[in-house]
């Protein structure tokens, strides 16, 4: 791995993959390879020639970072206004620089140099891209991606998530014939689309060849996928252009959020593998603790001594932290007609719920062996709120108009430096006055009517990174859950500041399937929270059973969420049982792959992996004609190495290659049924 020079071209190369980029006579950075590794000795810039008085040659050439101006009709990264009311840029060529990284430098005389990072990250089968614009006059940026990709094929099949609140991460596949976009336009949470392309064609997860990319921001991003006129596929990923204009002055620069790209010829496990390494490379590496968390239970029906009752049945289950969620702070009490309009911004604890703070009960928790962990919402605040009423001008609202509730709060300016300042010190404060060692991060609406300043979409998470970090660094080894509404803020940018992801409000067993399926193409399970939650699920009205609830949950970073006071003594002790064995299992659950099923009947199969051994969870929500076994080829074993495992009431012992070649046969029958099956390593 590496990145080498030869004359002018340029290639970066990981274990298995290689990047090329020529400059060309016209001084543009010219795309000519992403695949299988090459030697650049080999490289052949085939000449390129305007086809037509219609397919001139910026066109016709897949540029690196093409941008506004001239003949360029397909995406570009760059638009950009002078002072003088000119839109045209002409960037081209002027040097690079090979250190750690390489930066590609290009220049506009008219005053703007953009450079371009290229990055191989260290023991991870990816590279990482990202451009700084800096302004020698100034300028306003009107659109500004992180990097632009391209594909040497047409026809290929793009692979997203798309969904809602409930129902987040659902895999959409559609073929690519001429151009699609997705895009976040909500600014603080989007259900909607996230913020990656995966590129196949004709690829099954462990064959044919894939193309990934992932763009590291939790705010407006945009996604282009466009078949050109050229027999070639671009990919262009960046923050949202949609009401965007960033000035600078003269001497200023801006910094793209970055992109990660990987490339297998082996199908979409190893692409999953790739991201996720690249994923768990930015996380705290302590495991998750299990956790218990009240909102479910309780809602905003929360007291001390309702609380202090819920930690001790999760103390009994075997929960390791118990979290509060919304409710115990200000004046936060929904109003007869449901609805909650007070309590946002007020970050004092509730004297009424909590008539000695919150000091009993985070006591009890600890004496219980648990840590405590607590829930906030800081980038929003509530018409009724205190601090409304001291800073109502500290939302986003249009002049002359009144701002639009939404779940009956307003969004916080985060761009404003005494927004950030209150939030950070508020944090501070609740970090240093109580033993807190997690915090669940939420929002629960989208930002709106932002007023003139149309940088915030940008600045308002370039702000909240800043806070978490500066908390994180006041308060090392505090763990930061992110939350927007469930699944709202998943993505590298969110996993370079969060520890956990709470990956939707649908805690519906089998529901969480199809979503934990949807995450895994990009995101690690290390931080994928999901819980047990109690029947008939509040969203779905399903009653599933104790067992099946348990396995969903424990395929990510298990948390529990059910009444447990209301819970019976049979069901606590499977409960604790249950917690026990994700305990011993968590050691092998590293590696996450999504196994195929052949079998007519639909079994849902995921595995994880480790060097110890491997962990197989087998589900069927419901059996069909037949009632048929399906065979389970598992992934990632050492083929050499023998692993020790019970099936069908018997344990055997088998090779690596014999699990992975012949696989074993895996039998459920009934309604939501499912297993678990333990590979463990023997030594020889
Ligand atoms: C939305 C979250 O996703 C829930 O888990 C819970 O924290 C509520 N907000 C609390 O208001």
């Amino acid at each position: 791995m590496g990145i080498d020079v030869a004359g002018s071209t340029f290639g970066i190369h990981t274990d298995t993959t290689s990047y090329v980029f020529a400059v060309t006579d016209q001084g543009l950075l010219r795309h000519l390879h992403w695949g299988g590794r090459i030697d650049l000795s080999d490289v052949i810039a085939e000449p390129l020639w305007e086809l037509s008085t219609n397919d001139l040659i910026q066109d016709v050439t897949p540029q690196e970072y093409p941008c506004h101006g001239r003949f360029r009709y397909n995406e570009h990264c760059l638009a950009i206004k002078f002072a003088d009311g000119g839109r045209e840029l002409d960037l081209r060529y002027a040097g690079h620089d090979l250190a750690a990284d390489l930066v590609v430098h290009l220049h506009d005389e008219k005053g703007v140099r953009v450079d371009l990072h290229y990055e191989v990250l260290e023991g991870i089968d990816a590279i990482r891209r990202w451009a700084v614009v800096h302004a020698e006059v100034p300028v306003r940026i009107e659109a500004v991606a992180s990097a632009q990709f391209h594909i040497p094929f047409r026809d290929l099949e793009l692979r997203n998530v798309a969904g809602r609140w409930g129902a987040e991460f659902q895999e959409v596949v559609q073929p690519v014939s001429s151009k699609v976009v997705l895009e976040s336009r909500r600014g603080v949470s989007n259900h909607h689309h996230n913020p990656f392309a995966v590129l196949s064609r004709q690829a099954t997860e462990t064959s044919g060849r894939v193309w990934g990319m992932a763009l590291a921001f939790s705010g407006n991003t945009k996604t282009v996928v466009e078949q050109t006129q050229y027999g070639q596929t671009l990919v262009q990923l960046g923050i949202n252009d949609a009401d965007l204009a960033i000035s600078l002055a003269a001497g200023d620069s801006f910094t793209t959020p970055a992109v990660v790209a990987t490339y297998t010829p082996d199908g979409f496990d190893p692409l999953s593998q790739t991201f996720h390494d690249y994923g768990r490379s930015l996380l705290n590496p302590a495991p998750r603790p299990v956790l218990y968390n009240s909102w479910e239970a309780t809602n905003f029906a929360v007291t001390c001594d309702g609380q202090i009752a819920l930690a001790h049945r999760a103390a009994q289950i075997g929960a390791e932290l118990f979290v509060v969620d919304d409710g115990w702070f200000g004046r936060r009490n929904p109003e007869p007609n449901g609805g909650i309009t007070d309590g946002l911004g007020d970050w004092w604890v509730d004297p009424v719920k909590f008539p000695d703070g919150l000091k009993p009960l985070i006591d009890v928790v600890h004496e219980l062996g648990m840590s405590f962990g607590i829930w906030v919402e800081p980038e929003m605040v509530n018409p009724r709120s205190d601090l409304y009423a001291a800073h109502p001008d500290w939302i986003y609202r249009e002049p002359g108009r009144d701002p639009d509730p939404a779940r009956g709060q307003y969004v916080l300016n985060l761009a404003v430096p005494a927004v950030q300042e209150f939030v950070t010190t508020m944090l501070d404060g609740l970090l240093s006055d109580n033993d807190i060692a997690y915090v669940k991060w939420d929002a629960n609406r989208p930002m709106s009517q932002v007023g003139a300043a149309r940088d915030v979409w940008y600045r308002h998470i370039e702000a909240l990174y800043t806070i978490v970090r500066e908390v994180k660094r006041r308060h090392p080894g505090v763990l930061f859950e992110a939350c927007a509404s469930g699944g709202g803020r998943i993505d590298f940018g969110a996993l370079s500041v969060f520890d956990d992801v709470w990956t939707s409000d649908n805690t519906d067993a089998l529901d969480r399937l199809d979503i934990h399926r949807g995450y895994s193409l990009v995101y690690p399970p290390q931080a994928m929270r999901a819980w047990v939650t109690d029947v008939p699920n509040f969203l779905s009205q399903r009653s599933i059973g104790l067992a099946f609830r348990f396995h969903s949950a424990m395929t990510g970073s298990l948390g529990i969420g059910c009444n447990l006071t209301t819970m019976s003594d049979v069901d606590l002790r499977a409960a604790a049982t249950f917690v026990q064995q994700y305990k011993q299992l968590r050691p092998l659950m590293h590696r996450w792959h999504r196994l195929e099923n052949p079998s007519s009947n639909d079994y849902r199969l995921f595995q994880y992996s480790s060097p110890a051994g491997a962990v197989l969870f087998a589900f069927l929500p419901a059996s069909r004609l037949g009632h048929t076994s399906t065979t389970v080829r598992l992934r990632g074993l050492e083929p050499t190495a023998r692993y020790r495992f019970e099936l069908d009431w018997q344990t055997h012992v088998a090779r690596g290659d014999y699990l992975m070649q012949r696989g074993v046969r895996v039998w459920l029958q009934g309604d939501y049924a499912s297993t678990i099956i333990r590979f463990d390593r023997v030594e020889d």
